[in-house]
């Protein structure tokens, strides 16, 4: 989500420590949905959800499904057969390009489907009607054609968010080919791991694009990907560069003859040529979305056509409230799930106008997205918790100088802490909005838990009750299911299959199964879904009004800004500095961020620690991962507390770095080390004014069961 706050600087977020921020969650007041919201709202009647109860199920999913046009109909809604890899919609076909595009041509070819707004305020924002769309993607979808690519193939994307790259994905999904979207903020390195992973042949990417001011030389990545995957013994044949300004080179980084075209260039041949979408079967992949997971190898969760669909078009509809008039801005970046899911896909199937914007939020000032919603009328709007704190560190009093209407406002990808809540919903929504608080994953494809906005009460700090469908169950390590209503604390679980689930970890199918599947299976013969019910690696509580509070990961994953990182990952590219024997990621609460990283180092003997280990450590990480892992501090300690088999706690350590109590040490090998890293660890952070607010009951929670399997 707020990538948009890679550009935060350490200085900024340091100084950030806000008394507001609720300390405590308690149960908190309830907010009633705005009556002129429920007046108009696609879902207006409680009863809706009396036909998505489990009796009905699978078939209630079919009222999504219907959403779209078929060019063939279902004839098995679910098939179990070959658990748990579910298949949704068998025997169907249809074309994701099609739905998006193409329909949308023939009945409102004049509305805008996207509007793109540049960073800079000089530049023009630019509408794309349905019409040009259609002639866009028909366009670059036959350059792919020409490239030789089709159905079944992999390409990977590493885009910024220009309208280059909706257009280059549904161009892919015409032809069925798979793609691979990179989050442009990700190193040349990481998009390289990426571009092997999925055996790629074509790297689509762009010259460069603004970010706070600076138009930044992103063509130099390519270089970087194409060489990282070389090493991984995949080939990239071409790279096809489109530029910021066409016919104007933005990078300067030269061109690889051969290798890298001008995208503008081969487009001129193409001008006006239609590809008719392909009849693909429902269950057909359309993309892959690396995520992070506990081990160093990034986690390729593939979406089908049908069944995902279906998915993000149903919930854009009832939860996003998407109708055909509405002006849609969800200020995520296409690079994430949530701007797959619902900046492209869902507004786009829903035949509404989808927002765009390259930048960040605060540029050039704290003011900038509020006047982008009163200038096109978004009524709709869209963003993440680290969005929302950092424009209300940096103007709070934006919202009031700026006159705009939204009627829903949605926040995903971290918890949210209730202060922030009510600052969005007074401040930003004006009093007249709803918010809805959606709690999913890139491996569900759309929403798992969240209020319907024109019906249900809202309450900050919790997403709400489980999705349309969804059967959540929260289960403790025992395989015992906690009390529902208890409002105790246990691994959340959904019990049944869902249509935009992920249908597997691309060329990992052992460890989809081992990863969301192995812990709580029943048994890994049946084919009944009873049987499996999905891990989503997140602590969660359910309150007696059958709310669901996340109390976020229960794996090696941080969560910066609403980005999984893997420890492993971190610790990886950490060891690839020569100097370093050890190295251990833990993340530390930030009042902007959510979380941040902070690295333990421990060095081979004889090396002195420095501040150039320190430095190499950073740009590893930088260059492995990108700007956005960069730790906010790193230390380097005389050695790790580790247990008497040699992992190391990382909970002891994250407990030192957020000044929380360490818990139980006595089962260390080396008990005596603890005192000594508290010392080091918490005097250097008095020292630079880091001491963190005191932590809430569940970041409390968190950072002591942190990296406990
Ligand atoms: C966390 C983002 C609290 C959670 C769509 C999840 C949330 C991970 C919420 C997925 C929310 C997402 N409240 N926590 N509303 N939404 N999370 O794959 O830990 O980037 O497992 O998908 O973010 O992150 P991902």
């Amino acid at each position: 989500m707020a990538d948009d706050l890679n550009d935060v600087t350490d200085d900024e977020t340091n100084e950030s420590s806000e008394a507001q921020i609720a300390v405590h969650w308690r149960e908190e007041d309830y907010y009633e949905p705005p009556a002129a919201l429920t007046a108009q709202a696609n879902a207006s009647d409680p009863a809706i959800r009396e036909q998505f109860t489990e009796d009905k199920f699978p078939d209630c999913f079919t009222a999504y499904a219907d959403l779209l046009t078929w060019y063939k109909p279902w004839d098995t809604v679910l098939d179990t057969s070959t658990a748990p890899f579910w298949k949704w919609f068998v025997g169907g076909e249809l074309n994701a390009s099609y739905n998006c595009v193409d329909r949308h041509m023939q009945t409102h070819p004049n509305k805008a489907a996207l509007i793109w707004i540049p960073e800079p305020e000089t530049e023009a924002h630019q509408a794309i009607t349905y019409r040009e769309l259609y002639v866009r993607v028909n366009e670059f979808a036959a350059v792919l054609k020409d490239l030789g690519l089709k159905a079944g193939d992999r390409i990977t994307f590493h885009m910024p968010m220009v309208p280059e790259l909706p257009v280059a994905m549904l161009a892919a999904a015409r032809l069925g080919v798979v793609h691979s979207q990179v989050f442009a903020g990700f190193s040349g390195t990481a998009a390289g791991h990426r571009i092997a992973d999925s055996g790629s042949t074509v790297l689509v990417t762009m010259d460069g694009y603004y970010r706070s001011g600076d138009l930044l030389d992103h063509k130099v990545k390519a270089d970087e990907a194409v060489e990282a995957a070389a090493k991984e013994g995949q080939h990239v044949d071409k790279v096809l560069v489109f530029r910021r300004y066409p016919g104007q080179y933005s990078a300067k980084t030269p061109m690889v003859e051969g290798r890298d075209v001008f995208v503008d260039d081969l487009l001129a041949a193409h001008k006006g040529e239609i590809v008719e979408p392909a009849r693909l079967s429902a269950t057909d992949p359309l993309f892959l979305m690396y995520t992070s997971g506990t081990t160093g190898r990034p986690k390729g969760c593939q979406h089908s056509i049908g069944g995902y669909m279906s998915y993000v078009a149903g919930t854009s509809k009832y939860y996003q409230d998407i109708h055909p008039d509405d002006t849609y801005w969800c200020m995520a970046d296409i690079g994430w799930i949530t701007g797959h899911s619902y900046i492209v896909y869902g507004p786009l199937a829903l035949g509404t106008t989808s927002v765009m914007y390259e930048g960040t939020p605060n540029y050039p000032d704290a003011g900038r997205p509020w006047r982008i919603a009163q200038q096109l009328g978004v009524n709709i709007f869209h963003t993440s918790p680290t969005a929302i704190r950092m424009l209300r560190k940096v103007g709070p009093d934006e919202p009031a100088k700026y006159n705009y209407h939204f009627k829903t406002m949605t926040t995903v990808g971290e918890p949210i802490e209730p202060e922030v809540w009510r600052w969005y919903y007074e401040t930003v929504g004006k009093g007249q909005a709803a918010i809805t608080d959606t709690w999913w994953q890139t491996e569900t494809g759309g929403f798992l838990g969240s209020t319907l906005p024109g019906i249900d009460k809202m309450k900050p700090g919790s997403c709400g009750p489980a999705a349309l469908g969804i059967y959540p169950v929260i289960l403790d390590e025992d395989s015992h299911e906690v009390p529902r209503g208890s409002g105790k604390a246990g691994n959340i679980c959904i019990r049944a299959p869902w249509p935009g689930e992920f249908q597997t970890i691309w060329g990992q199918p052992e460890r989809f199964v081992s990863t969301y599947y192995a812990k709580y299976n029943r048994d890994p013969e049946s084919k009944d879904w009873h049987d499996w019910p999905y891990f989503a690696g997140d602590g969660a509580l359910e309150a007696a009004d059958g709310y669901f509070r996340i109390l976020g990961r229960v794996d090696d994953v941080i969560n910066v800004a609403g980005h999984r990182l893997g420890t492993k990952e971190l610790e990886s590219a950490a060891l690839t500095v020569n100097e370093v024997a050890e190295a251990a990621a833990v993340p530390v609460i930030d009042d902007i961020r959510g979380r941040v990283v902070e690295m333990y180092i421990s060095l081979k003997p004889g090396v002195e620690a420095s501040a150039d280990v320190e430095n190499k450590v950073k740009v590893a990480i930088e260059t492995d991962i990108g700007k956005i892992a960069r730790p906010k501090n790193i230390w380097i300690v005389p050695d790790m507390p580790k247990t008497r088999s040699g992992k190391i706690m990382r909970r002891v350590i994250a407990a030192t770095s957020n000044f929380t109590d360490t818990g139980d040490i006595s089962t260390l090998a080396n008990p005596e080390v603890v005192d000594k890293i508290r010392e080091q660890v918490q005097s250097a952070k008095r020292a630079k004014g880091e001491v963190p607010r005191e932590l809430s009951e569940t970041e409390e929670h968190e950072i002591k069961s942190f990296g406990q399997e």
